[in-house]
């Protein structure tokens, strides 16, 4: 319900909880964004989602980095990785990024995503209430990352000991049409956030 401004000579009323995202962005002085990255295993993701963070935080910019560390074990613990769980997985990840993205956030996610549909799904709900989305694909061939096999993972898949790993025995579905492709035999970490920043830059003088 509206409550009435007493202390104002006019007969306005305060809207409880109706900050619009205008007012909101005007107020907080930053507009926010969903930086979605998405990648095989081992490509470099979190790496590049820990340094992205480090630097917009480093120039005052509220950010937020959602991965694995801070989702599979905490909202999502309950799914594994068949394609129904990791379709569940991307969808809520999808819906908080939207909630922080509202909350003026630059949110940086970073999950294998493997799939076109569901990634589109996240765009989606972005895009209906008006939210920056930006899909950057971190693309490292499979061969150099089950090179560097960092976790032993791809080495246990290929031994059938882990069952529907990406790239593996699961599809990893390469995007189409990313705002953004980093190809990380050409860039290294320092070159992949200097990318994604100047991307983001121009998302903010666009908006
Ligand atoms: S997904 O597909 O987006 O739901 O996956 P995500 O939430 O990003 O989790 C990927 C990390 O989980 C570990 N892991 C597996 N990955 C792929 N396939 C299977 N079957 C699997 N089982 C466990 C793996 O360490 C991934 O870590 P990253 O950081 O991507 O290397």
């Amino acid at each position: 319900g509206r409550i009435p401004d007493n202390t104002s000579p006019h007969s306005t009323f305060f809207h409880p909880g109706s900050a619009s995202a205008a007012e909101r962005a005007t107020f907080l002085m930053q507009k926010g964004v969903t930086i979605w990255l998405t990648g095989l295993s081992a490509s470099g993701k979190s790496t590049i989602a820990c340094a992205l963070e480090q630097h917009l935080l480093h120039l005052n910019k509220f950010v937020y980095r959602l991965d694995g560390d801070n989702v599979r074990f905490g909202l999502n613990k309950d799914l594994g990785f068949d394609e129904k769980s990791r379709n569940e997985n991307i969808r809520r990840i999808g819906e908080v990024s939207r909630l922080f993205t509202d909350a003026c956030c630059i949110t940086i996610t970073a999950f294998i995503s493997p799939y076109r549909a569901d990634r589109a799904l996240a765009r989606e709900i972005h895009k209906k209430d008006n939210l920056g989305f930006i899909e950057v694909f971190i693309d490292a061939p499979l061969h150099i990352v089950e090179q560097r096999d960092p976790k032993g993972l791809y080495k246990k898949a290929r031994a059938g000991e882990i069952k529907e790993f990406t790239g593996i025995s699961a599809p990893y579905e390469a995007p189409e049409a990313p705002e953004l492709r980093i190809p990380t035999d050409e860039c290294d970490v320092q070159e992949a956030v200097r990318r994604i920043t100047e991307i983001v830059t121009f998302w903010f003088i666009r908006a």
